[in-house]
């Protein structure tokens, strides 16, 4: 019978036969996947797994720091990169948003490629790749796997990607990951997280990006996502966020007419990301959530609710 315990035992020994005192690099993103992938690799060979974990600019508000802190204290030898401006400059004057993903895919695996070679004789790539993502071309959950997987016939092969892969969760769903996680005593905040792309908020801000939209959108999503948190909602929503839309409507403040920014909130249950329902949502919830956006994120004055399924419409906006 398998169990996450059984599991774990039988996979450190395995990793530990198949590395033994090889150096193992892998990239964290902050999700489940890689992050349950690190903690079992961790206990397998300790201080031989280098992880890396890039800001792309593009994550939830105070998410690097936080996720950061967090590796961290669960004893990883992890390395925070900051590439915030690498990417923005990247993506300056981008509005497609095939190309901001084919942007977004090169600059990571620029600056992951650059850290892997600073980690002298490493051996092998680790990938939080999970049984969904064999199946599928492109991952329903994000992070650098699914990143480097759809850019690795952009131009020559990186160096890195020539180092021998290790997949320790490549036969489990996504439940099975989180179980697995949960049986090594892993945060549950960590395990219960929402998916995110990998693209991260660029592809929620419709047309093309600044620094300045990138703030105000993670202002507006850390109060929708804090406020879910708050209800008790968070747990009973598959995937959640705010887009930020290409468009300015006119409201009045005093005695002005401003003509400001138009945010809307997505909220969706689903199983898989294949097909979701948009989330009824209480509606006390969405009135003190738009009141809260507005007062507080200085540039929004229109807050809307997304209520469209999948499909024919899908999770994200572009
Ligand atoms: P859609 O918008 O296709 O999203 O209904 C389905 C799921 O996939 C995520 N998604 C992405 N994940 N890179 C990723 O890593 C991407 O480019 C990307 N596009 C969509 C989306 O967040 C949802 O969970």
């Amino acid at each position: 019978d398998w169990t996450p315990q059984s599991f774990v035992e039988e996979t450190v020994e395995a990793l530990q036969a198949q590395i033994g005192d090889d150096k193992v690099v892998l990239g964290l993103s902050g999700g489940v996947d890689s992050s349950v992938a690190a903690i079992l690799l961790h206990k397998a060979i300790g201080k031989n797994l280098y992880c890396i974990f890039v800001n792309n600019g593009l994550l939830r508000k105070n998410e690097f720091e936080s996720v950061l802190t967090q590796y961290e204290g669960m004893g990883l030898n992890v390395k925070g990169v900051d590439a915030s401006a690498r990417f923005l400059e990247a993506l300056a004057g981008v509005s497609d948003p095939e190309l901001k993903r084919k942007a977004i895919g090169r600059v990571f695996i620029e600056v992951f490629d650059d850290e892997a070679h600073q980690i002298e004789d490493v051996k092998w790539l680790a990938q939080g790749t999970i049984y969904p993502d064999v199946i599928e071309s492109v991952s329903a959950t994000g992070g650098p796997s699914a990143t480097i997987k759809s850019h690795h016939n952009v131009g020559g092969l990186p160096d890195f990607m020539k180092l021998k892969i290790v997949e320790p969760l490549r036969a489990l769903f996504k439940d099975e990951v989180r179980r697995v996680g949960a049986s090594m005593d892993m945060d549950e905040g960590i395990l219960g997280r929402h998916p995110f792309p990998g693209p991260g908020l660029a592809i929620r801000i419709l047309g093309d990006i600044t620094a300045e939209k990138v703030r105000v959108l993670q202002e507006v999503d850390a109060i929708f996502i804090n406020n879910l948190k708050v209800w008790n909602l968070y747990d009973k929503v598959w995937q959640a966020g705010a887009i930020l839309l290409p468009v300015n409507s006119v409201g009045v403040m005093g005695d002005e007419r401003t003509y400001e920014k138009c945010v809307a909130l997505r909220a969706v249950e689903s199983t898989d990301g294949m097909t979701a329902d948009w989330v009824n949502l209480p509606y006390e919830f969405l009135q003190n959530t738009s009141n809260e956006i507005i007062n507080k994120v200085k540039g929004v004055n229109r807050v809307v609710y997304d209520i469209s399924s999948k499909p024919p419409a899908t999770i994200e906006w572009e």
